[in-house]
């Protein structure tokens, strides 16, 4: 018999389905939806466009599609910053807080759809004056603050495509997206607080347009005080602009098809793609998602997604889903640990926060500050809890659940990617009964099917994850590169959308993510993901983080070499590394015992929190180290080499 896709190795049968109080007040507590979609999907999503979002013309055809090609509410016209702000204000909700804004200093400022709506056509006017025009791509490279989502929006008012750069990138990384995109202007600030201390960001703009020439001008907001050099006729101060700009400027209808904006993905080993998003059916299904999933009731809710901007978490759940929606939401400039390590739990206590929307990495990161950090404040406005950007294990989610939810809150743990531009794989936290660590179900109107290494659909175990249907919100293409889009997304198996994640169904039909094809380990003939074997070290009460990769082996093909971090409490031992590689052999089985675990300090990973496991099989293997640029801190890859070289489990 043949082996299969992927291995098929961890079981977890505990079941929450959505508590009574919670389901009997949810915008969807049935089928409904699912039933509808399985009938029609076009129809399905024609009725959400036409009902969540206020078109200036109306679309004649939902849908054309032409692998890899989609356009979506064909002849339909809209503006984008018209339903996040306009349609508000109109319908009598200026009063209404857009964004509870919170500086990393203390600093906070309390923003209306009225005051929102202001400040936007003010800007889009001053980008006018800049010679924006439609169709033009404008950068924007910023912190956490009021004018971020300003400037997006000010960007879609009057036609322009934005591309943001996520604020701790470097000079290069600017010039790569800048040039690649022909940006015509920069929107920056002097800085952003980080740490408690002022982070630079306008001089990385400087020393990055010296390479940018489609680059004529610069805005710049104040935001740190601190000393910039401002070039004669090409850089201005974002206040003194606004300040006497008109705040008039009538929203520039745009057709659903053209392009929103781009964004780059992180690019771990290639050169970055700029991914294309355009306006109707993205707009369309990050409204749908963003109500549904969160079960949003903008009257009563304070929704906070604590991602940066800079990522398509933070433009589809920060910017464009909560705005079309009308909802209250918190923006927090700066990190979780200043000026302590309670500081997202003050401010879900001060404003009162309802879902907050946040990382798994993150989750991890508390579960090791430890519960008394959450416990210092009342939690009791929360009543939903979200998850994104990697896999949640079992115990994390068990932790999240019970320490940040107080039981009550269902997880929606919600797969996407910059790809698909919304939610694609998710709970209904109404409908779906949740097991902790599963993504659960596709969402309405969404094709998902798991296939073999021949492409042939399976529906037990695991497989890689292809999309079968296409969807309002996904990418329309590489910028530039239409050749890389099909080959990247849509050759490996034919008809189907390949995410280049693995997965697997269990007996109930429930999906597990099982991590990125390319970091499934072989040993000995079997498939092994990361994943499972992560989530089984984390799951010994020692052990705080973990990631695995496999290394090459002249006996097994690949072994498995698993780096965890342990908890504060744990001694570090050789006897400590035999216990927690006989737990993953307990827990998942025999073949998924690491050859070694070694202890370390900390893991590498990038700036969105994602483990670069390239870089750990590197240092597994004794090479010398890759590209690094995309690493968060440089620093920790020489303490794992020492680690690995002298600690326990170095077998020294
Ligand atoms: C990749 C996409 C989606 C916004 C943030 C990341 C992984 C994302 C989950 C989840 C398991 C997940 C996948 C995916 N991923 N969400 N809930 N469970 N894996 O966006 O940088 O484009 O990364 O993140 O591997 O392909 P991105």
């Amino acid at each position: 018999m043949s082996q299969p896709t992927i291995s098929d190795l961890a079981n977890e049968d505990r079941l929450f389905p959505p508590p009574p109080a919670f389901q009997a007040a949810a915008l969807a507590s049935d089928n409904s939806l699912y039933r509808e979609a399985d009938a029609d999907h076009e129809a399905f999503w024609a009725r959400q466009a036409r009902e969540l979002i206020t078109w200036s013309s109306d679309f004649h055809t939902t849908l054309e599609w032409e692998l890899p090609d989609a356009r979506w509410f064909v002849g339909g016209t809209l503006n984008v910053s018209e339903n996040c702000l306009d349609r508000h204000v109109a319908a009598g909700k200026g009063t209404k807080v857009a964004f509870h804004w919170e500086g990393e200093p203390g600093d906070t400022r309390t923003i209306t759809y009225a005051d929102l709506l202001d400040e936007v056509s003010r800007f889009a006017n001053v980008l006018k004056d800049l010679g924006v025009e439609k169709g033009d791509r404008v950068a924007i490279y910023m912190p956490m603050i009021p004018e971020l989502p300003v400037a997006l929006l000010a960007c879609t008012r009057i036609g322009a495509a934005h591309s943001v750069i996520f604020g701790g990138f470097s000079p290069d990384s600017i010039v790569d997206r800048v040039n690649d995109g022909e940006c015509k202007l920069v929107i920056t600030a002097d800085g952003g607080f980080r740490r408690g201390a002022p982070s630079p960001l306008k001089p990385n703009v400087d020393e990055a347009l010296a390479s940018c020439p489609s680059v004529t001008g610069v805005v710049v907001v104040r935001r740190t005080d601190t000393e910039v050099t401002m070039v004669e006729g090409r850089d201005h101060w974002y206040h003194e602009l606004v300040g006497s700009a008109s705040p008039e400027c009538p929203p520039e209808p745009m057709d659903s098809e053209d392009l929103l904006f781009l964004l780059y993905t992180s690019g771990t080993t290639a050169k970055p793609k700029g991914i294309m998003h355009t306006t109707g059916g993205y707009l369309t299904q990050v409204a749908f998602t963003h109500k549904y999933v969160f079960d949003l009731k903008p009257e009563t809710d304070v929704y906070w997604c604590s991602a940066d901007v800079g990522w398509i978490t933070g433009h589809s759940y920060i910017v464009y889903g909560p705005l079309a929606n009308g909802a209250t939401s918190v923006l927090y400039e700066g990190t979780p640990d200043t000026p302590g390590k309670d500081r997202l739990w003050d401010i879900v206590e001060r404003y009162g926060v309802t879902q907050l929307y946040t990382a798994p990495t993150a989750i991890r990161m508390f579960m090791k500050w430890g519960a008394e950090e959450p416990e210092k404040h009342d939690l009791s406005s929360l009543r939903l809890l979200g998850t994104v950007g990697e896999p949640i294990n079992p115990e994390a989610w068990i932790w999240y659940h019970t320490h940040i939810g107080g039981g009550r809150c269902p997880i929606v743990d919600t797969w996407w990617q910059t790809e698909t531009g919304g939610h694609m794989i998710t709970p209904l936290p109404g409908v779906t009964a949740l097991k902790p660590g599963s993504a659960t179900f596709p969402l309405p109107g969404i094709g998902v099917e798991l296939v073999d290494d021949h492409g042939q659909p399976i529906e037990r175990g695991g497989g890689y994850l292809t999309l079968t249907l296409p969807w309002p919100s996904m990418l329309r293409g590489i910028w530039g590169d239409p050749q890389r889009y099909f080959d990247t997304y849509w050759s490996t198996y034919p008809g189907r959308y390949f995410a280049g994640d693995g997965a697997k169904i269990d007996d109930d039909g429930y999906l597990w993510l099982l991590g990125r094809v390319d970091d499934v380990m072989n040993v000995s003939g079997h498939r092994i993901s990361t994943t499972e074997v992560e989530s089984a070290l984390v799951d010994h009460p020692a052990v705080a983080e973990a990631a695995v990769v496999g290394a090459s082996d002249d006996l097994t093909g690949q072994a498995i070499v698993g780096y965890v971090i342990v908890v504060n409490t744990a001694e570090p031992s050789d006897e400590l590394v035999e216990e927690i590689r006989q737990h993953v052999a307990h827990k998942i089985g025999p073949t998924a015992r690491p050859k070694r675990v070694i202890i370390v300090p900390d893991l590498p990973k990038t700036r969105s929190g994602k483990i670069m496991r390239r870089l750990l099989r590197d240092v597994a293997e004794g090479r010398d180290l890759g590209d690094t640029t995309t690493l968060a801190d440089p620093t920790v890859v020489d303490a794992i080499r020492s680690s690995a070289a002298e600690g326990p489990g170095s077998g020294r």
